[in-house]
């Protein structure tokens, strides 16, 4: 009789089932899948957050929205001010619009070309939730499997162009059972042991298959495509206070920062912009500069105050004290110390 050969998947699985990490979202293997709406809601929030950052806003809005029914009918600057600090407003938006579509259907679905039509569900999101609520087959390629499966298979092409070839590599690996199962056991293999600077090849259940530990170049992998310095931008940031409230507005739906709380802002522009764009015209005095990096640009924003701003603006008026409950954006947050330690 011929040997059976152990498969990657068989060797990854079986590590999956000793050192797998304990998430809130997850179920352990061997027990019923987990609640379809914390498998979404938390692949929604880990695609461009890490797992740390995302744990105590998954357990604060698993607790207060524990449904889609409930998310659904939630007040849409409730949801906006408990996703701040997440970033990449959009998908908070695209959240709310996909839990009143599916409350409205009434179930989720369960298949990759369905979950694909939801909003903020795109490629990677529905083959996650199809393969970790569902149990379905399916391919699911994240940041940590790109960089384990381009180093399994020595995939020499740069990053972005080699993603069609580590998907194939990927979908070779995939097993037709406990795909939900792979995919997390990729992840965790990806963040605790096949990491990005000196992997832990040793504790590697994969090692014996892995053509980047047999050439002895795991570092080399991804390959990844020169980066082009992001363009740097300016904009102000207004800071208004009458009888111990700040200006706050709410930024129009479309648009960067779309639909969160934020202090006043003029344009963004190349070069320091100064007033342009005030709620009044006053007393401007700069406090200092507070950065930012977006996706497309950098952004440095002149943080100005102007003391006995006038009535009748536009926008709401939140006391001081209680800022930290406004639910402002990372860049806005970053101004109340600013602000706050230029008090006379
Ligand atoms: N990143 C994205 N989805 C994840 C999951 N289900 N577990 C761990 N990390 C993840
Ligand atoms: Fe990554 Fe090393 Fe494992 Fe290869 S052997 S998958 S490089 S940790």
């Amino acid at each position: 009789m011929d040997a059976k050969h152990l498969s990657v998947a068989d060797l990854l699985l079986d590590w999956y089932d000793r050192h797998h990490r304990s998430l809130p979202w997850r179920s352990p293997p061997g027990s019923p899948p987990p609640d379809p709406y914390r498998v979404w809601l938390s692949e929604v929030m880990l695609q461009q957050t890490q797992v740390a950052t995302v744990r105590p806003y998954f357990d604060a809005w698993s607790a207060r929205w524990p449904s889609f029914a409930a998310l659904a009918a939630a007040d849409d600057g409730e949801v906006m001010a408990a996703w701040a600090g997440l970033g990449y407003y959009a998908r908070a938006r695209n959240l709310l619009k996909c839990a009143r579509v599916v409350a409205a259907l009434g179930h989720l679905p369960d298949s990759e070309s369905e979950l694909r039509k939801l909003p903020g569900i795109g490629d990677y999101t529905a083959a996650a939730i199809a393969a970790i609520a569902f149990g379905r087959r399916a391919v699911v390629v994240d940041a940590n499997v790109e960089r384990v499966v381009s180093r399994l298979f020595a995939i020499a092409q740069p990053l972005p162009g080699a993603r069609p070839a580590i998907r194939a590599a990927t979908d070779s690996i995939t097993p037709d059972a406990r795909a939900g199962d792979f995919a997390q056991g990729m992840m965790d293999l990806g963040s605790g042991v096949c990491t990005a600077r000196s992997p832990k090849c040793l504790l590697c259940p994969l090692r014996m298959a892995c053509a980047a530990h047999a050439a002895g170049t795991p570092d080399a992998y991804p390959v990844k495509a020169a980066k082009k310095a992001k363009p740097q931008r300016h904009g102000t940031l207004f800071w208004a206070e009458r009888d111990g409230a700040v200006l706050l507005v709410r930024r129009p739906d479309k648009g960067m920062l779309g639909g969160m709380r934020a202090l006043p802002t003029g344009p963004w522009a190349d070069a320091p912009p100064g007033t342009a764009g005030a709620p009044f015209e006053g007393a401007w005095r700069t406090v200092g500069v507070v950065r930012h990096g977006f996706t497309h640009f950098d952004l440095a924003c002149t943080v100005m105050v102007a003391d006995a701003a006038p009535e009748g603006l536009d926008g709401e008026w939140w006391p001081v004290a209680a800022i930290a409950d406004a639910g402002l954006p990372t860049l806005f947050a970053r101004a109340v110390p600013l602000v706050e330690g230029m008090r006379c």
